[in-house]
């Protein structure tokens, strides 16, 4: 066993937001205190830099002997199916993504975890919640089993605060967008999606329509998010359910004006399906006040800084899906 130090767990971190996090967490606390997880074991290709380990949150005592072998202390909770895959597959994604994260409360309240993170989202609002700018404690209206999920997961993680003393930690992200690694299913993914496209010179056929505004973050922020609430002491997390948080809020159209400062020429052809019906009854931007208030949130990119800098890491670099 590995009792020297205390550890960091991160679960589905192959997805698009467990690659980056586990890589800032590395940089961060250093290579041997991070573990990444997934239950896809051919993930473990991302992690030359740290341990990783082949996970099925259901597996309880596998998870438990992770835990104990590498003395982990804090937990990331990320594996999840997104939301337009979630609408195909409705009981499967409840399964995985709410008895998946009861699975994970229920094992750190026995292994003694002393933080877990767990992303909510802009799905637990829907179209009867006031949308145009979020409020923190704005009517939840899912109407997604992704968003059902959040929503319930969110009371879960505030029950096992209340009731258990676990220290968990939650923020409603709304749409990442990162350069290095890519969604897969999202109601979101189309602002990934299209700087790639504008950088291989291709036209791109958006599945929402040109003025459909969406909350959006950049991916170095919504990690500095997630390590700044885990970092804050527990007297200031008021909120047990989950933060707004956003750092840009914009449409398709307008992702193509910025892009165009770059790539005069690059075109998006609108052809929206059933994802604009979910991207309709999500919030148009977040109130994310409270997190600034309690935690010090402030996101450093808006949309033309992030154009710019996503357009400059991706020309001449691939991207690992
Ligand atoms: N980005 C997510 C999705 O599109 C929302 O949290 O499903």
């Amino acid at each position: 066993m590995l009792k020297d130090k205390q550890r960091i767990l991160v679960t589905g971190a192959g997805g698009q937001l467990g690659q980056e996090l586990v890589r800032t967490l590395t940089a961060v606390f250093g290579e041997d205190r991070v573990v990444a997880s997934d239950i896809d074991g051919t993930k473990a290709r991302y992690f030359k830099q740290c341990p990783f380990e082949p996970l099925n949150v259901f597996a309880t005592e596998h998870m438990e002997t992770i835990v104990q072998h590498y003395n982990i202390k804090q937990l990331y909770h990320l594996a999840a199916i997104l939301s337009a895959h979630g609408e195909k597959h409705p009981m499967a994604t409840w399964q995985v993504n709410l008895d998946g994260l009861l699975q994970v409360l229920e094992m750190s309240k026995k292994m003694r975890i002393d933080r877990v993170f767990w992303p909510s989202s802009i799905a637990v609002f829907g179209k009867d919640s006031s949308l145009e700018n979020t409020p923190q404690n704005g009517m939840r209206d899912a109407r997604t089993v992704y968003g059902i999920a959040k929503v319930a997961g969110e009371l879960w993680c505030q029950y096992y605060w209340e009731r258990y003393g676990l220290d968990v930690r939650c923020l409603r992200y709304p749409g990442l967008i990162g350069h290095r690694s890519l969604p897969r299913g999202g109601t979101t993914d189309y602002a990934v999606d299209i700087y790639h496209h504008a950088v291989r010179g291709e036209p791109f056929t958006c599945y929402l329509a040109p003025d459909t505004r969406l909350p959006m973050l950049y991916m170095p922020d919504a990690i500095k998010a997630a390590l700044q609430l885990m970092k804050a002491p527990a007297e200031r997390i008021q909120v047990r359910t989950g933060y707004n948080i956003q750092g840009m809020s914009f449409s398709p159209a307008e992702a193509l004006r910025s892009i165009q400062r770059f790539y005069p020429e690059f075109r998006v052809v609108y052809e929206p399906d059933q994802r604009q019906k979910i991207a309709d009854g999500w919030p148009k931007a977040m109130d994310d006040v409270m997190a600034f208030n309690d935690w010090g949130w402030e996101p450093k990119y808006d949309l033309d800084f992030m154009t710019e800098d996503i357009l400059t890491h991706l020309m001449g670099k691939g991207v690992r899906s």
